[in-house]
């Protein structure tokens, strides 16, 4: 296998919605972003992975694109970005673009075209269908609630929407509408950018027969992205798009694939496949899932031997043919800390580092989530008025509102477990008025635990969260095991513990964490301490065998 810088880069996602605001509006923007890239360049990440900057109505805050050559006028101006992409490269540092083209919004120029006339020459650049026996063309559910088919009076035709009515699914079958994406694709590479996060890119392919959902049910809130994900072209599609735009620079490509299986990611990731560098699977980001039909809407705690399975069944599955992305946060999950740590004053640092060390020495391109880094929790609104996520909101009008299958109280329980604004709170930068993130009155309230957990504490404290991550992001340069070593879990059973070994030439790297606020003891740690050396852990000493609460350490072993 060639090493690819891209295996060896660490990537932070920006949202910058919720980063930095530099005018006071409470939005965050791209001169924020500038500002603050030395604090990124100082943390050690190499490619900054930037959600949606593109002119957009905002219904899904940036997801919904009216314009993928311009920039949202609230983040800033075309001058603002090319000042970012200089600063970020005069840094050293890469910028990876999101690539949302699985849907436009619905105020895009084509879409407005398309939904004027039958015989609009945009017509095919979305999906229309006449309706069947007065209903819908078929039963597929949006992901954000309801039918994924939206009527239009105009026209007398549905059109489909995977996600919101504002969001019309892409004709991909039309080779102009692949001809516009590439060329905006190329448009963006000769301009500089370095690379595509590829937004729910397994879905662009659908079966043209398109059968009905044998699983729906509106009540559950269940969505029918599944009958779209990897479709009968999809592959065709991408090694298209691989040969005539990707392939042509030296960039990183990630894409996001709801539903993706080992065996699919070999197709969209393998070395010799020709399409994608790697992909973001599911199964550990769903893994809470309601167990009574309601999807993400639950409280559950997700059960550690489930999880040691499911990362583990991909480490060792891609290993020598594809590549994994590491990541335990984004936009659209809740904060790890709170999910699978503890963010109990207690041991919310502990716990916070314990989670990086854990996922971090794994074989793949680790991803960041702005605040994880400094242990940025879940956010718990009492009112509903205070959230702005449209999943979130539709969710609550679904199930509460007209259903009235959950009370408000148990709805918002389930909220402040899994709504995507947990995520999307701003950034802590300090302890002053609005955690620093602005002087105005910021579009999603922050999290008001920003006096204890912000970047000023953190990068004045040296045994902070944020060290953690530095101090990680080195070895990954140092030690060539941590990328490219082979990967064996260890006591898969054990529900208390995670741990795995890594083997690379002659050395091995073991990671050892304790998931529960237990002191355990342990038999994990019998090798000769001579020859090994601890990289890094979340206590000062080390007690051997036994294992304090949250304990996470990692050895170097020369055999
Ligand atoms: C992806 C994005 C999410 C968005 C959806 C529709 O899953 O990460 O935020 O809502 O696609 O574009
Ligand atoms: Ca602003």
């Amino acid at each position: 296998m060639e090493k690819k810088w891209w295996q060896e880069a660490i990537v932070y996602q920006v949202y910058p919605r919720s980063f930095q605001d530099s005018n006071d509006d409470g939005i965050g923007d791209i001169r924020g972003i500038i500002q603050r890239l030395p604090y990124l360049k100082t943390l050690g990440i190499d490619v900054i992975w930037l959600s949606p900057i593109y002119q957009s109505p905002n219904d899904d805050n940036g997801y919904d694109i009216s314009d993928y050559q311009a920039i949202q006028p609230e983040y800033g101006t075309m001058a603002d970005f090319n000042t970012l992409l200089k600063e970020a490269h005069r840094l050293g540092l890469k910028l990876m673009m999101d690539l949302v083209v699985n849907h436009t919004s619905d105020e895009h120029f084509w879409f407005k075209e398309s939904r004027k006339a039958k015989d609009n020459p945009y017509r095919d650049y979305y999906i229309w269908k006449d309706a069947k026996n007065g209903e819908v063309p078929n039963n597929w559910a949006s992901d954000f609630g309801g039918s994924a088919w939206a009527w239009d009076a105009v026209t007398q035709q549905y059109y489909l929407h995977l996600f919101s009515k504002k969001q019309p699914d892409l004709n991909w079958d039309n080779p102009k509408v692949r001809a516009e994406i590439y060329q905006m694709m190329t448009w963006w590479l000769e301009k500089g950018v370095d690379g595509f996060r590829m937004d729910v890119i397994n879905l662009i392919s659908k079966d043209q027969k398109f059968p009905n959902d044998p699983n729906v049910n509106y009540q559950n809130h269940s969505s029918s992205m599944e009958m779209a994900a990897n479709g009968p072209k999809v592959h065709h599609y991408l090694k298209e798009m691989n040969e005539k735009v990707l392939s042509k620079f030296d960039i990183i490509t990630v894409g996001e694939t709801p539903g993706v299986t080992i065996e699919e990611a070999k197709l969209y990731a393998g070395f010799e496949s020709n399409e994608l560098q790697m992909i973001f699977q599911f199964e550990h980001a769903v893994i809470d899932d309601s167990t009574e039909g309601l999807g993400k809407w639950s409280n559950r705690r997700a059960d550690l031997v489930e999880l040691k399975q499911i990362l583990s069944k991909w480490q060792i599955g891609l290993h020598n043919e594809a590549w994994n992305s590491l990541y335990w946060n984004n936009h659209d999950r809740p904060r790890v800390v709170s999910r699978f740590g503890n963010d109990n004053e207690e041991y919310h640092n502990r716990s916070a580092k314990m989670l990086a060390s854990t996922l971090h020495f794994m074989q793949g391109t680790p991803y960041i989530f702005q605040g994880e880094e400094i242990g940025m929790t879940n956010v718990a609104f009492d009112n509903i008025e205070d959230y702005q996520d449209l999943d979130t909101l539709n969710a609550y009008q679904d199930l509460v509102v007209e259903q009235k299958r959950l009370t408000h109280d148990e709805m918002l329980e389930y909220i402040h477990h899994s709504s995507r604004d947990n995520a999307r709170t701003p950034m802590q930068w300090n302890n002053q008025q609005n955690a620093g993130f602005t002087n105005g009155r910021p579009w999603l309230e922050v999290n008001p635990n920003y006096d204890k957990i912000n970047v000023e504490k953190a990068l004045f404290n040296p045994t902070s969260i944020y060290y953690y991550y530095q101090k990680i992001n080195q070895l990954r340069k140092e030690y060539p095991i941590i990328v490219y070593g082979d990967y064996e879990l260890i006591d898969p059973d054990n529900s208390k513990t995670f741990v795995y070994r890594r083997k690379f030439n002659n050395q091995q790297l073991l990671v050892i964490s304790n998931f529960t606020e237990e002191t355990l003891e342990t038999d994990y740690c019998n090798f000769d301490f001579e020859s090994s050396k601890r990289l890094i852990s979340n206590y000062s000493d080390d007690l051997g065998k036994t294992l304090r609460p949250y304990e996470s350490k990692v050895y170097l072993i020369n055999d």
